[in-house]
Formats: structure tokens, sequence, C-alpha cells
């Protein structure tokens, strides 16, 4: 199992790369299950979860084409129905093959997810979306047993006790785009991530509306055909480099990304006190030690995202006074906290906000990711912790971020990955 080994850096500088979206690119390759055709995905980041998706659609009969940077997906011949347990496990998002082979074959088969570190996480919302479309739905021995006729447009509206569900919405479109007639989805998640699943419907002659506001309306067609199309920068890296920036007083440039798909981190990381600049596909951040502190509290796009906000747990561990997080939308978030104290943080637990004491002189320990934004969390700690530090499960973090180390050495920080 991999560690990373990494000893207090100074400050970062230098320019770096963001990669494709991890959580646009896995809706985008189910989507090939919608047609026939070849699809073809540039910008795809290189990345577990990426591999898993190619896993659940080879079992299903695509035929996938890797590439660096690029991934074809043809879905001529889908046999199979079901995504094993096994599969869906590792990996909840490959739950996104419910709606296409609803739609596309009338039957699905897909192992429930269960529950994970970061919280409960229903799927009552995909479910009430997929049968409001007309999918026989039946829960048995943990698997999501579908079955259906031609699915038929209605109005759904996806509002659940946490706000709108991301997941729910891709579920929805994936399966709207190939019933009979009209569907519209109230409350529907507005991240940047639909919007691309949308823009890439579109692509394949989909009939879609509204894609990014509350309300999407999808005009249902017979047939979907392929195309080509160009993932999102994927906005956690963004705001992960830029936090990692920010928490060492450092000075980087990140290049092809989006800065209005962070326009409220970016507040945070100004009201932290860093010099925020941006223009087209970039973002120069620079920071000076110590940060002022801020309050954030996590909300669906285009509020602040809860995939941030236990980097900036670490980041407030720099800032002078206190500052306040409060999680929102899951809620079993705060797993990296322990581990943070354990590196010598100051963070108070109260219900659903961290009250964060800074500046504090971390120090460091051996340490273990929990999740995925956990472990990036960790990964920031280090960099301004006394001594070494060693991170263990960074697996975790493999499953969402693209060489990380690897871009952070360029930048100067000290970290290695290490196989044990
Ligand atoms: N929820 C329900 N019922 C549902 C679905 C969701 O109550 O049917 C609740 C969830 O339990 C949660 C809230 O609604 O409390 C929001 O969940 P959502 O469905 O929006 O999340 P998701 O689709 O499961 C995606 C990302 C997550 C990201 C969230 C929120 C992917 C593959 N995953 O999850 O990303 O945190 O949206 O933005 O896109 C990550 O990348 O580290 C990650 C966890």
């Amino acid at each position: 199992m991999d560690k990373f080994i990494i000893e207090k850096s100074g400050p970062l500088t230098g320019e770096v790369q963001v990669g494709g979206s991890k959580n646009a690119c896995l809706p985008l390759m189910a989507a090939a299950l919608l047609t026939d055709q070849p699809l073809v995905l540039e910008n795809v980041p290189d990345l577990v979860d990426v591999r898993t998706m190619t896993q659940v659609l080879e079992n299903l009969g695509v035929r996938v084409t890797r590439e660096p940077g690029r991934i074809l997906l043809d879905a001529s011949r889908v046999l199979g129905y079901r995504a094993p347990y096994d599969l869906v496990r590792q990996m909840r998002a490959s739950y996104y093959v419910l709606g296409p082979l609803i739609a596309r074959n009338g039957r699905a088969e897909v192992s429930l997810p269960g529950g994970c570190a970061i919280g409960q996480r229903a799927i009552d919302l995909h479910l009430k979306g997929l049968s409001m479309l007309g999918a026989d739905i039946a829960i048995t021995r943990g698997y999501i047993y579908t079955r259906a006729g031609r699915l038929k447009g209605c109005r759904i509206n996806l509002s659940g006790p946490f706000g709108s569900s991301v997941g729910a919405t891709i579920n929805v479109m994936l399966a709207a785009v190939l019933a009979r007639g009209v569907t519209v989805i109230d409350a529907a998640a507005r991240e940047p991530e639909i919007e691309d699943l949308a823009g890439m419907l579109s692509a394949m002659g989909a009939g879609i509306e509204g894609a990014g506001s509350g309300t999407i309306r999808i005009k249902g067609v017979d047939h979907l055909h392929g195309a080509s199309y160009k993932v999102i920068p994927d906005r956690i890296e963004t705001g992960t480099l830029a936090a990692a920036a920010a928490i060492t007083g450092g000075d980087v440039l990140i290049n092809g990304c989006r800065p209005e798909h962070l326009q409220a981190v970016l507040d945070v990381l100004a009201e932290a006190g860093a010099r925020i600049e941006t223009g087209p596909e970039r973002i120069r951040i620079t920071s000076q030690l110590p940060l002022r502190p801020f309050s954030l509290g996590t909300e669906p796009y285009p509020g602040f995202p809860t995939d941030l906000q236990a980097q900036f747990c670490a980041l407030a561990t720099q800032a002078e006074g206190t500052s306040r997080v409060t999680e929102t939308i899951f809620e079993n978030r705060f797993m990296h906290v322990p581990e943070l104290i354990r590196l010598g943080a100051r963070i108070q637990v109260i219900g659903n906000t961290v009250a964060i004491e800074g500046p504090v002189k971390l120090s460091s320990a051996p340490v273990m990711a929990s999740d995925l934004r956990a472990s990036a969390a960790l990964v920031l700690a280090a960099l301004v912790a006394d001594g070494t530090s060693e991170i263990n499960r960074i697996y975790h973090l493999d499953r969402g971020y693209d060489q990380l180390e690897v871009k952070l050495s360029r930048l100067g920080a000290k970290i290695l990955r290490v196989s044990a």
C-alpha cells in the first residue's frame, strides 16, 4: 500500500496545470451506454475512479480504449445489465449506469452502494426520479432491480433534506434523454458537472435546456448518436492546489482551470488574506503567513463545495484567530479532524461546525487518510508541519487526484510516494 512521506516545505512557487474533472468524467462515461455509436472523451484524468468506471462499463459489454488523456467508449453491444457489489462498493458513482441502462435496455440490476466514510448517502431521490419516469424498482438482497418499457417524461422534484442531489439529477438526466415526451426536473443540482453532462448529451443529440439552473427541461429523443467531448477542468483539484499555495505562503499560477467555477472558494481565500488574480483559464494565488481567520459553510453549488471543506480546515490552522467551518451537505465529514489534531491542530467540533484556532506550529506524525478529500487535507497540513510526516492509506487520494504529488513537487513541495 502506497504512502506519502512529506517534509516541511517552504512557500510553493511556480505554475501548475489542472486536469479533467473526476466528478464530470464519471457520468460522461456512463452516458456512453445511451448510444450504439462511439463516444470520445478528452481531458480524462488518470484516476482509480475512472478505472473503476471503465471496469463497470466493460462488465456490461462496452469496449473501452484508453489513451493518455483520452478515452473511447463503444457501447454498440450492451449485453449486460448488472453492476455487481464488488465494483459498486469500490465506487458509489457506479450507480450512474442505472439511468442509461433502464432507458436503453429496459433493465438494470445495480448493487446498493451502502454508506461511506462521509455519511449515510441515501439514494431515495435517484429511485424516486427513475420510478416517476416509469421504471419498476425492487430492492432485494442488496441489489436494485429495475425493469421498464419506454420511459415517459414527467415533472420531478429532486429536493432532498440536504438540498439538491448531484447524483440523482445526473441519473434522471441520463434516463430522461431517451424517454418519450418532456421531463422537467425541479430543484435540480446546479453544479458545473451537471452542465457538462448536459453539454455532452446535447452534442449526442439530446434536447436539454436549463442545466446549471434549478430547473432542467429535457425533450426525450428516440436515439442518441456518438460525439467527441472535452471534460471540464477539476474545480476541486484547482481549489486544493490554491489551498496548497495559500497554506505555504506561496505564489502559484494555476493553469487550465475555470475560475468562474470557484467563486465561493476564491472569496474565502481572499477573506483569508490571499491575493487572487484571475484570467481566462487561470488563477494566480499569492499568500503571506499568517493568514486571516475565515468562516465558511458548505452549500450546493454555487456555494462553497463540501469537497474542499477538509482542505480548508487544514488551511485554517495557519490563520491568526478562530476560523469556523460548517458542513451542511454530509453528516459525517469531519474524519480529518482527529488526524489534523494528531499533527497539532487546535480544533473543536461543535455539532456540524468546527472552530479552528491558529496559527499553530504543526508537527509531523504518522496519520491515516480516511477518504479522498480528507487525504488532501492531511497532505496540505503535512506541507507546513515541522519534520517528516507519513500519510498512510493514500489509495483514497488516488481515487480522485491525478499525480498530486508530482504537481506539488514541481512547485517545490518535498513529497515522496513510497510503495510499502
Ligand atoms: N442525498 C439524499 N438522497 C439521495 C441522494 C443524496 O438524501 O437520493 C443526500 C446525500 O446523502 C447528501 C446530499 O443529499 O447528504 C448531497 O448528495 P449528492 O447526491 O449531491 O452527492 P453525490 O452525488 O453522492 C457528488 C460527488 C461528491 C460530492 C457531492 C456534493 C460525484 C461522483 N460525487 O456526490 O464528491 O461531495 O456530489 O457535491 O460526483 C468527492 O469527489 O470527494 C465527492 C464525495
